[in-house]
């Protein structure tokens, strides 16, 4: 560690270098650069009594943890040594001014060839709590993930009492197959991927699996302490139910923001988010271990891996005698797989701190208003070949009925250096172009448009964008992601959304402020942004598949006036396509 880069001249920092510096700027002393290097590498794992080469960064799976506070810098050598192409993307970092490091293959970045290598450069702004990082390609973040533990600067609290531990919980997909194979399969037959085979808790399946109960997550308490669980959904497809057996837990933080704590047995969590919760252990020993379990919340209509990943958490003995006897295990009991309406009370529940240390700055005017839906579609079956989609075709998915496409540069640098042409338009449709009953009987044409358009916004437009799922192949939650930004999430409800009624009952006092954000299914989700951070920002449903299928797409945020508002130019390291 060395300390962070001062923002003052060179003279003025040996002038100012010893005591005087830490009483004069505080903050700088606390903020350090870290440093992290990332070699992407083959290895061999086994779970499921089923041995394969997987990737992974530095021969961990999970990959290695990232520690940092608030107001560092990190920066992250990332050295490919696969045959694939890879990036790296810090999910829920909000990369204020520094959009080359956020990762999103071919939007951001073109990616790291083999045998290249690329330091992610950015610093941690205005946000503590727990993030992930994952491979923003393809599928290769099914097995390249790993926590963001940001903790508080050196000289601040948590707003509740500090834990005793801290235990990072990272929920994963396993497929005994090459998900790069099971993508490209699908891709190519038009039908639906096949499903995983496993969930996993930190890497591991659990006992409810064929073969696995050695390789099972077990958290050692003591009685009578307070854990900070640090819950990640780091998995592909599926969001999760999660419970402990016998336990309830207090939700604190969502998305690296603090929330107002509140009390729960069960945690729904979405793809892409992450949420930490305090768990307060049994006051005395009590002879019996619990077991904490995750499957699946599933309102599609697809298939799914409808299985149950479990970890087992453990009391030690306060004498550290280890007895004999056969203790009890207790289950926890999960919500049914399509549980809407607990789902809708529960988000419902997250509200913003809001206090004076940590405030909600929730736009209140807005410049500039967005309707777009999401949901399925199809795109038509090449000529001589059969589809394994929807009625002989492919499955896509869109947004406002664009399937987004990918180009084969960067969106960001195609922007920088003014070379749009051929690459992008800026002319994604504000509303959905052909209005009809977004949540009653689909239309007959299902046929979505393939383009890479765009929404170009000037610095600090204030904006509000409704979510509307459509019932199109099925209405389903979408666990919509934005890069770049948090967002507030001011109104949602069942149904189409009412642009005279539903905005009377905004909430813009303290609405929850997060990343990632479930759009209900038959449903819709009201959310405001101000755009103040310079650059090109991915926004997609986190469900891989969707991604795939084409359900993303990407806002520009244009330069500022003043010289702190602009995006740099891009790093010399940058790679190239
Ligand atoms: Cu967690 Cu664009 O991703």
């Amino acid at each position: 560690m060395e300390p962070c880069h001062l923002p003052l001249p060179a003279s003025m920092i040996v002038r100012l270098f010893g005591v005087f510096v830490a009483l004069l700027l505080p903050e700088f002393v606390f903020c350090m650069t870290r440093n992290y290097t990332f070699n992407i590498v083959q290895h061999n794992v086994t779970r499921l009594c089923h041995t394969k080469s997987i990737v992974s960064i530095n021969g961990r799976f999970p990959g290695p943890r990232i520690v940092a506070r608030e107001g560092d810098q990190l920066l992250v050598k990332v050295v490919n040594h696969v045959s694939n192409n890879i990036t790296i993307h810090w999910h829920g970092i909000r990369q204020i001014r520094s959009g080359w490091a956020d990762g999103p293959a071919y939007v951001t970045q073109c990616p790291i060839q083999t045998g290249q290598t690329y330091t992610y450069n950015f610093t941690i702004t205005g946000q503590r709590g727990t993030l992930f990082w994952h491979a923003h390609i393809s599928w290769m973040r099914a097995t390249l993930y790993g926590p963001i533990i940001i903790l508080p600067k050196r000289n601040e609290s948590y707003p509740f009492r500090k834990p005793y531990k801290e235990v990072p919980i990272i929920f994963g997909e396993w497929w005994n197959a090459d998900p790069e194979a099971v993508i490209n399969q699908a891709l190519q037959t038009g039908g639906g991927p096949n499903v995983s085979d496993a969930y996993t808790i930190n890497g591991f399946p659990g006992p409810l699996y064929n073969c696995s109960s050695k390789d099972t997550f077990r958290l050692k308490v003591k009685p009578g302490k307070t854990y900070m669980l640090r819950l990640i959904n780091a998995a592909m497809n599926d969001e999760l139910f999660f419970s402990i057996a016998n336990h309830t837990v207090i939700i604190v933080e969502a998305d690296a923001v603090y929330i107002k704590p509140f009390q729960t047995d069960v945690v729904m969590i979405t793809l892409g988010q992450t949420t930490n919760v305090l768990l307060k252990t049994k006051p005395y020993y009590p002879n019996a271990t619990f077991l904490m379990a995750a499957r699946p919340y599933f309102t599609g209509q697809g298939t799914f891996d409808n299985s149950t990943v479990a970890g087992i958490l453990e009391y030690e003995h306060p004498l550290n005698h280890t007895f004999n006897t056969k203790k009890m295990v207790f289950k926890p009991t999960l919500p049914p797989l399509n549980a809407t309406t607990l789902v809708a009370n529960f988000t419902r529940k997250f509200r913003s701190l809001n206090n004076p240390n940590f405030t909600a700055s929730v736009p209140q005017t807005v410049d500039k208003q967005f309707y777009f839906t999401l949901g399925l579609g199809s795109s038509p079956c090449p000529k001589n070949t059969t589809c394994q989609g929807p009625n002989g075709t492919k499955f896509a998915a869109s947004v406002n009925n664009v399937s987004f496409a990918l180009p084969t540069t960067a969106l960001l640098q195609a922007y920088i250096s003014k070379k749009s042409n051929g690459v992008y338009t800026t002319d994604f449709p504000t509303n959905p172009p052909s209005p009809f009953n977004y949540t009653g009987t689909p239309p007959n044409n299902t046929l979505v448009s393939n383009a890479t358009r765009l929404v170009a916004l000037p610095f600090n437009t204030s904006v509000e964008l409704v979510l509307q799922d459509t019932s199109i192949l099925g209405a389903e939650n979408h666990p919509l992601h934005l890069h770049g930004f948090n967002f507030f999430v001011v109104g949602q409800g069942f149904g189409n959304y009412n642009p005279t009624q539903d905005p009377a009952n905004f909430n813009l006092v303290d609405p929850v402020e997060r990343n990632t954000f479930g759009v209900p299914a038959g449903g819709w989700v009201a959310i405001r942004f101000l755009a103040d951070n310079p650059g090109v920002w991915f926004m997609h449903c986190h469900f891989d598949v969707h991604t795939s299928w084409g359900l993303r797409m990407a806002w520009i945020v244009m330069d500022g006036p003043l010289p702190s508002q602009k995006l740099p130019p891009p790093p010399s390291d940058l790679p190239e396509c």
